[in-house]
This record gives structure tokens, C-alpha cells and sequence, in this order.
């Protein structure tokens, strides 16, 4: 099944949740899949509907928190022309064309009540209303939800249905987080590794001790993606035979285990060679955003220039240096060790502009964070979750800094 699914790791979390799997193969009773972002919750949907008896049907998964809420019904259930403002044609909803197959909820803790309403009824009933009809129709689907908050608490709080928890909860599968599984990182690194090495037929720099290390100490907060993500900017960016704990470190997301992230892309404290420093870090850059965004690389490549100009350019914007990080090794055990620090910036040696010259010809970094985070927004739809982990941020700091716009836009 490992094989199959391209599940990689031994250790006894992924051992039970393949268990898990097993014992529910060939049924059809709901499944829910919880786990932080990035550990592999999607993988073993699919490990499930393909063990199932519905194989043969589709399989399709709706991310409740990447549709605008007043969306959300129309489409899982469909909805009658006119149902709503720009409902011009009659269309069909999940249930309709996941008739027979399996329909993963993604992100279920981040659907509307008013939606949980409807799907409890067609899990109660097996059939459902498209929105703006009166008629009933029959469906037959699996239903797979996952989650990577803790829906009890959200229960807790009355954000979520206890009446559809417990519909949904009749199986828990638990995919632990990397750092709770230290003995996957190394082969699922590994294993990345040469793939991304036939990619870009290229080869896979080998690990030294003191960077097997801190792969190992490090948190992975954005778990296997993360790790995937990381394994890949070995094989591009450190093309040599050796790397060690210094050329991996900046590669390492500036956030904390508790999601309680800190602000900004990190940079890495004096990455890049001796000969050509902005060059590599503006690489460096562009390759992150890159990495995590896939495409408009022009777009990027502007935005992270006007970055890397304003850093430059000695930074007369940057009101609170504490803002952002450098990596440092930490000496204690335990923990994260990652720790704030102001960030020092050497200037240019050829100019050093008065600080009314600087400003008048280029944009400050807020500007260019601003431009950064509103296409981000955009391209990954509003969601405000892919958004952050894109930018190496937390929600709570997305939030805020999207109020902090919000703020800006109506003094201007
Ligand atoms: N055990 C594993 N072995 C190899 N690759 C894995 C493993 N687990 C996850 N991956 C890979 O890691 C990436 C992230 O996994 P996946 O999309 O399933 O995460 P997720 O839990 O659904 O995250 P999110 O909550 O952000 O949606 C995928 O590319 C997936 O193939
Ligand atoms: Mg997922």
C-alpha cells in the first residue's frame, strides 16, 4: 500500500494510520482525517477512496475554506437558475456529480453552518435539495472530511455542529505531524531528493552530519510539504557534493511550532557569496516565492527586485527591525530555535542616499510587502490560510497586516 500510495515512512503513526486504512477498505463509512497542513491528510484520502469499493467512480475534493462561503452550498448541492444573484443557468453541485464516488471535504472546519445544516441532512437521508429547488434527489456518496484544526474544540466553541461531528467522526484517522515522527524525515528528504534530482537531471547534494541534524531538530511547521519543498531547493540551489547545517538553515521557515508565527519572510543572515551577495539573496528569494507560489514569475520576480531594492537601499521604511528574523542555532534542547533578532543590512558602498532622495525613487518595503501580499491573496483566491503558509507567515500576522492595509487605504 506504501508503494502504491507513495506513502513513505516507518514510523508507528504512519503505521497506524496505514492500519486504519486497512481495516476500512472496502466500506463506505465516513472518515475523518485530521492532521496539520501539509502532513499528508490528501494522500490518504486517496489511499482510502482507492481501497474502497468505489474506486472505479471519482473521486472529487472541495476545499471548504478556498470557496467564499455564500458559494459553498450552490456548490455541493447545485443550484436552479435564479437561486441567486448570478445563478443565469441551472447547474449541478458535488453530490450530483460525485454520484456513486467519494466526495473529500477539505477543510470541513471552515464551512458555513448553514451548509453543515444541509449536509447533515444528506448524511441522515442520502438525499438532498439544490439550492432555490423544492424537489429531492437521491445521492450516493462517500464522504471523506479532513481538518487541520481541532474540530472537538471548535464544537467547544459553537463554530461547528456537534449533531455533523459526530456524523463525520465515526472513524478518526490521525496523521501526525513531522516533528512528532523524527524517523520519516530522512527518508521522505531522501526520497525527494532524487526525484527532484531526475527532474531537473541534476544530483542530490548529500546531507553532512550537522544538516542531518538540524533537519531533525527543526519543527517543520509546514510538515511534509515543507520538507518536500526543501529537499527540492537542495537539489537546485546547492549544487555541491557536501551541505551542511549553514547552507540548509536559511532554507528553514522563520515560524514556531504553535503556529504563533513570526512576521516576514526570513532572510538568511549573510547568505550569498562573498562576490555577489544581493545577487544570491534575490535568487534565493525569487526561488522561495517560486517554490511556493509556481508561476507568474515576472510578477514575482518585480515584486521580490522592489524587495531587494529597498532592503538595499539601507531600509528607510522599516520602522520596527525587530520584525525581521534571522535563524539561530539553538544550544539548550527542546524547543524551537528560531529566535528574533534585529536584522542588520549593509549598505551599498557606492551610495548612500539622503533619505528624501531614496524615497521619491523607490517604493519603501511596506509598499512592496503590500504589492506582495495582495497578489499572493489573489492568486490563491482569499484563502487567507494557503496565503500565509505562501508567504512564510501566520494567519493571526496575514490578519493583521491585511487590517494594517485596510487601515492605510482609508487615510490615503
Ligand atoms: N508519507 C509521505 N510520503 C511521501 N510524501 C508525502 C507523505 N505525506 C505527504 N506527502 C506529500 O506531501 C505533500 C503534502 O501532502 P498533502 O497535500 O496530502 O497534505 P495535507 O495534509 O492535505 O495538507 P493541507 O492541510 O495543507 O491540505 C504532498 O506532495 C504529498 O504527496
Ligand atoms: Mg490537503
Amino acid at each position: 500500500m506504501q508503494e502504491r500510495f507513495g506513502i513513505i515512512g516507518n514510523s508507528s503513526g504512519v503505521r497506524q494510520a496505514l492500519d486504519r486504512v486497512r481495516q476500512i477498505a472496502g466500506t463506505d463509512i465516513t472518515v475523518l482525517i485530521e492532521g496539520e497542513s501539509g502532513v499528508g491528510k490528501e494522500l490518504f484520502a486517496q489511499a482510502i477512496h482507492e481501497t474502497s469499493s468505489r474506486r472505479h467512480k471519482s473521486m472529487l475534493i472541495m476545499n471548504c475554506g478556498a470557496i467564499p462561503e455564500g458559494l459553498i452550498e450552490s456548490e455541493l448541492f447545485g443550484a436552479e437558475k435564479g437561486a441567486y444573484t448570478g445563478a443565469v443557468e441551472r447547474r449541478t453541485g458535488y453530490f450530483e456529480d460525485a454520484d456513486g464516488g467519494t466526495i473529500v471535504l477539505d477543510e470541513i472546519g471552515e464551512m458555513p453552518l448553514s451548509a453543515q445544516v444541509r449536509l447533515l441532512r444528506v448524511l441522515e437521508t442520502g438525499e438532498f435539495r439544490r439550492v432555490g429547488s423544492t424537489r429531492s434527489q437521491k445521492t450516493n456518496v462517500r464522504i471523506i472530511a479532513a481538518t487541520n484544526k481541532d474540530l472537538a474544540r471548535q464544537v467547544e466553541t459553537g463554530r461547528f455542529r456537534e449533531d455533523l461531528y459526530y456524523r463525520l467522526s465515526t472513524v478518526i484517522l490521525h496523521v501526525p505531524p513531522l516533528r512528532d515522527r523524527k524517523e520519516d524525515i530522512l527518508p521522505i528528504f531522501e526520497h525527494f531528493q532524487h526525484r527532484f534530482a531526475q527532474q531537473y537531471n541534476s544530483s542530490a547534494p548529500r546531507l553532512d552530519l550537522s544538516a542531518r541534524e538540524l533537519l531533525l531538530r527543526y519543527r517543520w511547521p509546514g510538515n511534509i510539504r515543507e520538507l518536500r519543498n526543501v529537499a527540492e531547493q537542495t537539489v537546485v540551489l546547492l549544487q555541491r557534493d557536501s551541505i551542511s547545517s549553514e547552507d540548509l538553515r536559511p532554507n528553514l521557515r522563520g515560524v514556531t511550532a504553535g503556529g504563533n508565527g513570526m512576521d516576514l519572510v526570513p532572510l538568511a543572515a549573510g547568505g550569498g557569496s562573498a562576490e555577489e551577495p544581493a545577487g544570491a539573496r534575490e535568487r534565493e528569494l525569487i526561488y522561495r516565492a517560486l517554490l511556493e507560489m509556481r508561476g507568474e514569475v515576472k510578477e514575482l520576480k518585480e515584486q521580490v527586485a522592489a524587495l531587494v531594492a529597498a532592503t538595499r537601499a539601507g531600509m528607510p521604511s522599516v520602522q520596527d527591525p525587530s520584525r525581521l528574523l534571522v535563524m539561530h542555532e539553538e544550544t539548550g534542547n527542546g524547543g524551537s530555535f528560531i529566535e528574533d533578532a534585529p536584522y542588520e543590512f549593509e549598505p551599498s558602498p557606492d551610495d548612500t542616499p539622503a533619505e528624501e532622495e531614496a524615497d521619491s525613487r523607490m517604493p519603501t518595503l511596506e509598499d512592496a510587502e503590500r504589492t506582495l501580499i495582495l497578489s499572493a491573496l489573489k492568486r490563491f483566491e482569499n484563502n487567507r490560510r494557503q496565503t500565509a503558509e505562501a508567504l512564510g507567515i501566520s494567519e493571526r500576522t496575514l490578519y493583521r497586516k491585511l487590517k494594517e492595509i485596510e487601515a492605510s487605504e482609508s487615510i490615503d
